[in-house]
């Protein structure tokens, strides 16, 4: 497993170029099987996560490739020659209940295995289940697995209201609708720039949709959808955690491809915190003037403050001038971070789904435990402002949802390398 070692290096400054969304991509890819005809997305990342979706995908039968640039992904499910979404690769990664959908949608039956919890949370898919029950599926759980089927091979347009927001659940019912016979209209939807992504490439391939990016999404049935290219989105968690380096460290950053609408409510808090946050035209400039101040934090869907830059504010918090306190609102674990910012100086004190955390003056370099891909560059950061060498393990997490992280700051100016092992 390898390592990252990290020396602190004072102010960091520079541009570093913001990669495809991974979590618009691992949504993006399965909408190839609602199709015969080929789906290509451009401005794909290049993480582990991509090759697990493709992976997924080829077992199922679509023809996926990486074209030379790697940026590229051309996808074809001609035909589906296998239904079932083995449990090998979906407990690698719980996107992959994404195929439930299209494939039932498409194909009029779909075999998907539970995901499995991970680090942060049990991670249920209920609601997934619900969404297609309601477009008329009947699913029987049976080993581990999800039997899903539509009576007449063809699911049902329908009104699905989610009592909680899911991003996921949101995408599976946006997906499975766009096949399906009539109307649907899902009430309390995720407003993610990720679905509002997906609408815009299902709209590509001939679907009927309004309301994305809003509470309420509503989608007239089709009978087939054609191929299309799409670009993904920018990655706006990837975006926010390099706009916390020049925050963390001092200096000033572009981020190349910010946008300021992907970012609102946590370039509001970074202001908030005596951060310059400001949009040019190739993207997002950051500067930073030493200490931070002290700011409260509460995670919620979008538009509000992302759970998915929880951990990296976190790192930022542990040097303010204050105490702030962070409140996790979506996922019950996502805290592991904490003891391990606690082993390079940090005052932090968790109780349930709080963080309390008294801003020191410095951290110092630790050697620390990656936990899951979001607490694993919480710790980056940190070490980036610590003083001495950090050495972060287990970084197989980081590598999911951050491509060429060391090359980008050290572009920076960072000390930093990739220690195999
Ligand atoms: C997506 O996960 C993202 N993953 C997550 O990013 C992100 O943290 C999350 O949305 C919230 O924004 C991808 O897009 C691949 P949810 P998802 O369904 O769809 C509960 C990262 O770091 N819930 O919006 O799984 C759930 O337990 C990852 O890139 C149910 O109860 O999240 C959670 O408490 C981590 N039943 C809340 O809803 C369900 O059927 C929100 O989860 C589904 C979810």
């Amino acid at each position: 497993m390898d390592s990252i070692l990290v020396r602190g290096n004072g102010a960091l400054s520079g541009q570093i170029p913001i990669a495809g969304a991974k979590n618009a991509c691992l949504t993006l890819m399965p909408a190839t099987l609602l199709s015969d005809e080929p789906l290509t997305l451009t401005n794909a990342p290049r993480l582990s996560d991509i090759a697990t979706m493709t992976q997924l995908l080829q077992s199922l039968g679509a023809e996926v490739a990486g074209l030379q640039q790697g940026l590229v992904l051309a996808m074809s499910s001609h035909d589906i020659a296998n239904h079932t979404a083995d449990y090998d690769i979906v407990r690698k990664m719980r996107a992959s209940i994404l195929v439930l959908g299209p494939m039932l949608a498409r194909e009029g039956h779909a075999v998907v295995s539970l995901p499995g919890g991970c680090a942060i949370g049990a991670r249920p898919v209920d609601l997934h289940q619900r969404a297609m029950e309601a477009l008329g599926a009947e699913i029987e759980l049976k080993d581990g697995y999800l039997h899903a089927r539509a009576p007449g091979g063809r699911l049902k347009g329908a009104t699905i209201h989610f009592p909680l927001v899911s991003v996921g659940a949101t995408e599976n019912a946006l997906m499975a609708a766009t096949l399906a016979k009539g109307t649907t209209v899902i009430e309390n939807a995720a407003r993610e720039p990720e679905i509002v992504d997906l609408a815009r490439c299902l709209r590509a391939m001939g679907a009927q949709i309004e309301g994305e990016g809003t509470s309420t999404i509503t989608i007239q049935g089709v009978d087939r959808l054609h191929g299309a290219t799409h670009p993904v989105v920018a990655d706006r968690i990837e975006l926010g955690t390099y706009m916390l380096v020049p925050a963390i460290c001092g200096g000033e950053v572009e981020c190349l491809g910010g946008k300021m609408e992907l970012v609102g409510a946590f370039a509001e808090k970074l202001e908030a915190a005596g951060v310059s946050v400001t949009q040019t035209e190739r993207g997002l400039k950051v500067s930073g003037q030493g200490r931070v101040k002290a700011v409260d934090v509460v995670t919620e869907p979008f538009p509000g403050f992302p759970t998915d830059l929880q951990a990296q504010m976190m790192a930022l918090l542990c040097t303010a001038e204050g105490t702030s306190v962070l409140e996790e609102r979506i996922f019950e674990n996502r805290f592991m971070h904490a003891p391990e910012l606690t082993r390079m100086g940090a005052n932090i004190e968790v109780h349930g789904g709080h963080a309390t955390v008294h801003g020191v003056e410095k951290l110092k370099g630790a050697r620390v435990m990656a936990t899951d891909l979001r607490a694993s560059v919480s710790l980056i950061l940190a070490a980036l402002a610590a003083e001495g060498e950090t050495v972060v393990s287990r970084v197989y997490h980081l590598d999911r949802g951050y491509e060429r992280v060391e090359e980008k700051l050290r572009a920076c100016g960072a000390q930093i390398e990739r220690i195999k092992g």
